[in-house]
This record gives C-alpha cells, sequence and structure tokens, in this order.
C-alpha cells in the first residue's frame, strides 16, 4: 500500500519525505537531545560532505524497456528484504521516543526491512529480540575478551544472529556541540535540564515520565553482559575509554566464537576492507557514523568502489548521510548491497513512534520503486556504473 493511503496522524500528514521529520522533532525534542541526534563533531565537515557527494553523481536512465514488474527487494545473508535499506543503530533511541528501540524495530520488521539494534541502548536486548525476531545487534569492542565473549554468549542467547561490531571509535570524538546544548550520558539533573523538559511538554510527558512510570528509571542495558549505568545520574559517569589499545586481534577473537554472520561498522580504507577478508568477517558498513566520530573523514560513497573490489565477495554494506530512494540507488548502481540510515529513523520515531518509522519507511520505499520505473529497471541487479554519469575525477560511475 502507498504511503499517501495509510490515514497518518497530523503530525506525520505533512511528512513526505526523510528530510520532512526532521522539524517536526526539533519541535517535540528538548533541545539537548535534539541537538545529540542532529549533531556531527567539530567543524561538522564530515556530515556535510555525506550529503555533497550525492550532488556528484547524476544518472543516465534507460528509456522505454517496459518496468511494470519492477521488484524493491534484496537478499542479505540469506534473508530476503522488502527494500535496499534499512535503520542504522543508534544509542539511547528510547529518550528521544517512548520504548524508540521496540518503536524502531517493529517498524522495521513491518516493512520488513533490516534494522540495527544500538548497545548503547535503554530497552533490554532480550525484549527488542522477542518482539522483533531477526533484528541485527550493534555491539562496540569490549575492553577485553573476557567481556566480549560474555557479551557475545548474552547476544547470542537473546537470539541474535547478525552481529555489527562497530570499529571507528578507539577514542571518544571532539562532540563540542553535545556540551553546548548541555547534553551528557548520564544526564545530570540541573536546573537547565528541568527547564528543557518543561518547555517541551509533549515529550516530557508522553516520552520521559511515561517512560518512568512504566517502565522506571532507564538504565543502559545493553553495554555488556549485565545492565550499565542509569540514564539519569548526579554521580555516575559513564566511561567510554579504554579502546585504545585494540586490534585486529579483537576482531580475530569475535570471529573464533560466533557463528552467525559478522558485520565491521565504519571501515572507510580498502586496506581494512582487506583485512576484514582475512579475518573472516562476512559483510562490511562502510561509513563515517553519519559524521559524528573523525571530522573530514571521506564521505562512504567516494570510497566504496576500491572497498568493493578489496572486499571481493564479503557483503558491502553503506552508510552516512542517505536520504532518497535515488541516493540508495546510487550506492547499489556502485556495487553496494544495501544503504542504512540513521537521523531520519530517529526523527521519525520520536514524532510519532512505530506509526512514524512506519510512514518513513514507506515514504523512502515509494521513492525507490518510483526511482527505479524511471531509471528503466526493474531488478536491483540491473543497477550498473552504466546508470551514472559522474564529474570527472570520481572514481565510481563513467566518465
Ligand atoms: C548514531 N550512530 C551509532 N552508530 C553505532 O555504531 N552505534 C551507536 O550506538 C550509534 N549511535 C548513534 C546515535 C545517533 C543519535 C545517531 C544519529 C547516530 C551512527 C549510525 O549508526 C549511522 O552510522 C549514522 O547515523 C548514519 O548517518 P545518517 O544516516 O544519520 O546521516
Amino acid at each position: 500500500m502507498s504511503a499517501a493511503a495509510v490515514p497518518l496522524p497530523r503530525a506525520l500528514r505533512r511528512c513526505l519525505c526523510l528530510d520532512d521529520f526532521e522539524a517536526v522533532a526539533r519541535r517535540k525534542l528538548p533541545r539537548p537531545l535534539f541537538g545529540y541526534v542532529e549533531g556531527a563533531t567539530e567543524t561538522n565537515s564530515a556530515r556535510a560532505g555525506n550529503r555533497a557527494v550525492f550532488d556528484e553523481l547524476s544518472f543516465v536512465p534507460r528509456m522505454l524497456v517496459g518496468v511494470a514488474g519492477r521488484d524493491t527487494s534484496t537478499t542479505i545473508f540469506g534473508k530476503r528484504y522488502a527494500a535496499p535499506f534499512g535503520i542504522a543503530p543508534m544509542g539511547i533511541c528510547a529518550l528521544t521516543a517512548y520504548r524508540g528501540d521496540l518503536a524502531l524495530a517493529r517498524a522495521a520488521a513491518h516493512g520488513n526491512v533490516p534494522m540495527v539494534m544500538s548497545s548503547s541502548s535503554l530497552i533490554a536486548v532480550e525484549e527488542v529480540a522477542r518482539a522483533a525476531p531477526g533484528v541485527w545487534f550493534q555491539a562496540y569492542l569490549p575492553r577485553d575478551e573476557e567481556a566480549t565473549i560474555a557479551m557475545m554468549d548474552r547476544i547470542s542467547r537473546a537470539g541474535i544472529e547478525t552481529l555489527v561490531v562497530t570499529v571507528d571509535s578507539a577514542v571518544v570524538p571532539n562532540r563540542e556541540n553535545n556540551l553546548r546544548t548541555g547534553f551528557r550520558t548520564p544526564l545530570r539533573p540541573n536546573l537547565r535540564l528541568a527547564w528543557d523538559g518543561i518547555t517541551h511538554p509533549r515529550w516530557l510527558f508522553g516520552t520521559f515520565l511515561r517512560t518512568l512510570l512504566r517502565h522506571g528509571m532507564p538504565h543502559f542495558e545493553n553495554a555488556g553482559a549485565t545492565r550499565g549505568e542509569p540514564l539519569v545520574s548526579r554521580h555516575v559517569t559513564r566511561d567510554f575509554a579504554g579502546r585504545e589499545h585494540l586490534t585486529w586481534s579483537a576482531i580475530h577473537a569475535i570471529r573464533r566464537r560466533w557463528r552467525g554472520p559478522l558485520v565491521l561498522k565504519g571501515i572507510l580504507h580498502p586496506e581494512d576492507a582487506r583485512l576484514a577478508r582475512q579475518a573472516g568477517v562476512d559483510g562490511l558498513i562502510v561509513s563515517n557514523h553519519g559524521g559524528r566520530q573523525l571530522d573530514h573523514a571521506v564521505s562512504p560513497l567516494r570510497v566504496l568502489p576500491e572497498i568493493l573490489e578489496a572486499a571481493d565477495g564479503q557483503c558491502v554494506m553503506i552508510d552516512s548521510g542517505f536520504r532518497r530512494g535515488t541516493d540508495v540507488l546510487k550506492a547499489i548502481a556502485l556495487g553496494a548491497t544495501c544503504a542504512f540510515i540513521g537521523r531520519p529513523f530517529n526523527y521519525a520515531a520520536a514524532v510519532g513512534g512505530e506509526a512514524g518509522v512506519r510512514h518513513a519507511i514507506q515514504l523512502l520505499k515509494d521513492e525507490v520503486r518510483a526511482d527505479m520505473g524511471l531509471l528503466g529497471i526493474n531488478a536491483l541487479d540491473e543497477l550498473c556504473p552504466e546508470l551514472l554519469w559522474s564529474t570527472p575525477g570520481y572514481p565510481g560511475g563513467c566518465p
């Protein structure tokens, strides 16, 4: 069914594309929370580059080929999904949206698109996996092998099959924008935070107090084998340090134990794709974390062709800056299997819960389907660099 045919709550009716959710979420969320989702790092240059790169590639469509039989589906690790995009892992989603991780995971399951649950989340992985079987799980590398084994045993028991390990977070990035808006974890109760809440009553009552009343104080549930710190605390500090020493041997250790598909997220250098292949990794998400880690990190789309060459048979996926059906189709034309999307789905959950995310997924599905017809293809495997025109100097596509 097309997105337009679904009766929608008023706040969602005006959202006609993924970018439209941002302005509505900005009004609803307290400033520190909106800033946490929207922000990037230092000068925000990496985030800007993630969007700019799409303007360097244009389509060269085919006409009169007969496009009545269009099929947007794709296969990842043996499972058939309805569309070649998914929901990227995002931390503390249950603070920006009521039961956010569940809303995202249920909507993804309903739309049959992949969804990666973040380990920096406030709802236990066991509960999310029960509500949305097939959800993928993202972990940051634990500090030592013992903690790694305990984490893997837990998520395996929870029924997780696909493990995504984020490798672009060796040290804490310079997100001074978070300090400016007053965001930190755990949140420290103070007058400013109280004022931010009072001035955003729909969030205060609909998300925060509703969560407190029904589920108690949220905790970081999935950072390790056991429950972590509370979300709001005057004294506790979350310790993000301790990953500086980690090397490829940590990935080898995970591969020895993890039986299901293993994906590395945050790869940008072709040599790292080669090392991942040697380590027996099944898939990559080429990503600069939405511009939230190293500022001026290259836009993943620019390095995709070289990564694909180095990956040699691994499933290569991508994220950072994808907003449109045409963005997704460009990455697939260059050889990616799937594109993940972060912020817009977070905003959609904040604005409309599961219905909001379902709406966002449907909007993007509709775009992909229409764009395939306009490009003159019926299946995603017909996409190839010959359907792209690139500005001179771009490594992919045709001159
Ligand atoms: C993220 N991202 C992220 N990645 C990860 O591996 N683990 C995490 O816990 C988080 N948390 C997180 C929170 C928020 C609010 C955002 C916006 C992002 C990065 C995410 O998975 C993805 O790489 C980017 O969001 C993709 O870029 P776009 O689509 O947001 O431009």
